[in-house]
């Protein structure tokens, strides 16, 4: 009987995955390895997932222990994990504020759809309408494609989610432009991530405090990629230099458990003042019966989420991220190379732009239908591990433990990858 992993998955696993030829087996710390034990540096890390890298011993023991005192229960009822988990996200985000536990970052902006639909129709003005970004990306659920800012994703799927429109992203005239009597909230990703790493920047982002302010509008921030360590602060968007910009709420997943699959949504416990001068407490919109899912903030979810935070802090890994972040940037701004066209990011969410001409001076069987996929292909030859964002840009999202000695070494196998 034919046992091989891609054999089996190309015959039993549905084809939405474009996959590299790799088998991955086994991970500690930045590294991963494949099932013939060859070695990859992973500067991917799961894209922006484990944040505290593989398999980190205090995960995997604070795991093995909550699975042998209850593994779930439900929201039917309370657990003391999950309790404790929410105020230590309202403490990280220094608002106060509620939290919703999901699944994914899918999930967790379904529940910021669902609080901007709930607030027009407390208002009884007809807001309904949710503004995004060109360019961005919100999760690949229904109503995620159809907030997401790239055509790609919508492809074969219409009719779409109505009540979404797509503004230029840090145009805040576009934005003034497009606020039309029925909307209800602008949502933003902080720094953009599948987009290729474009940061909205602080004025941006005040701007829109203060169109939301004048507007009554909620401003909704998508840290799903962004949040929680990668850009060396727990909120992304106080990395841009506008820590007083007040969201009304955020979602979170991929980092938050270390790669326990964990969502999350924060909102605002402060009412949107409204025409009227009255306004209800945002949660308060998705009362009893509202909104749920079985899984949310489970205990096993929230002992993961608890032990990555305690890591976070005790390592000191915000200030890692933040200092080794801007170590590579320097490092990778001083490369000499023909074919990198720029070089940015914040924290460890790093973006290398390249010359798409790369691709005609590759051998010919080593291109591909974009240049980031050809040079990611190219570093995972050399054993790197990285991923693509749009068709220029390769992302580096490591661990937020990644050392320099592990940074000197994927930046010396780009230069080995860019020789061509
Ligand atoms: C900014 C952002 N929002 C939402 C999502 C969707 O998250 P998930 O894949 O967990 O549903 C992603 C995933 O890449 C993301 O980067």
């Amino acid at each position: 009987m034919i046992d091989d992993t891609i054999f089996l998955t190309r015959h039993y696993v549905m084809p939405t995955y474009g996959r590299f030829p790799i088998r991955l087996a086994r991970g500690a710390g930045c590294r991963v390895w494949d099932e013939d034990g060859r070695e990859y540096l992973d500067f991917g890390a799961g894209i922006a997932v484990c944040s505290v890298g593989h398999s980190h011993p205090r995960v995997t023991a604070a795991l093995a222990q909550q699975a042998g005192i209850l593994v779930h229960t439900s929201n039917l009822y309370y657990t003391h994990g999950q309790a404790t988990l929410a105020r230590r996200l309202v403490d990280a985000v220094g608002i106060p504020g509620r939290i919703f536990f999901c699944n994914s970052g899918a999930e967790a902006n379904e529940g910021l759809f669902k609080l901007a639909r709930r607030f027009g129709h407390a208002r009884a003005d007809g807001r309904h309408e949710v503004l995004t970004f060109e360019g961005s990306f919100h999760g690949r659920t229904l109503a995620g494609i159809s907030a997401t800012g790239q055509e790609k994703v919508k492809t074969g799927f219409a009719p779409l989610v109505p009540g979404f429109r797509h503004v230029p992203f840090r145009d805040l005239d576009a934005v003034r432009a497009a606020i039309s009597p029925a909307t209800a909230a602008i949502l933003v990703e902080p720094v953009q991530g599948e987009g290729g790493i474009h940061a909205a920047g602080a004025e941006f982002l005040r701007g829109l405090r203060v169109l939301c302010d004048e507007h009554q509008l909620l401003l909704l921030f998508d840290e799903v990629q962004c949040g929680l360590g990668r850009t060396g602060d727990w909120c992304g968007w106080k990395s841009l230099g506008c820590p007083e910009v007040e969201p009304d709420g955020i979602s979170w997943a991929k980092g938050i458990a270390g790669g326990f699959p964990l969502g999350a949504f924060f909102v605002r416990e402060t009412p949107v003042p409204l025409p009227d001068g009255g306004g209800t407490p945002l949660p308060e919109l998705l009362g009893p019966g509202s909104h749920g899912t079985t899984y949310g903030g489970n205990p096993l979810a929230c002992a993961a989420a608890h032990a990555v935070l305690d890591i976070i802090e005790e390592e000191h890994l915000l200030e890692n991220a933040r200092r080794i972040g801007e170590e590579t940037l320097a490092i990778l701004r001083a490369l000499d190379s023909p074919w990198i066209t720029g070089v940015r990011g914040v924290g460890l969410m790093l973006g290398i732009e390249l010359n798409p001409d790369i691709q005609n001076a590759l051998p010919s069987e080593e291109r591909r239908t974009t240049a980031s996929l050809a040079m990611v292909e190219r570093l995972n030859g050399l054993g790197l591990l990285s991923i693509p964002a749009g068709a220029n840009v390769i992302r580096w999202l490591p661990p937020l433990n990644v050392t320099r000695e592990d940074v000197r070494l994927a930046v010396s196998l780009l230069e080995t990858a860019l020789q061509v």
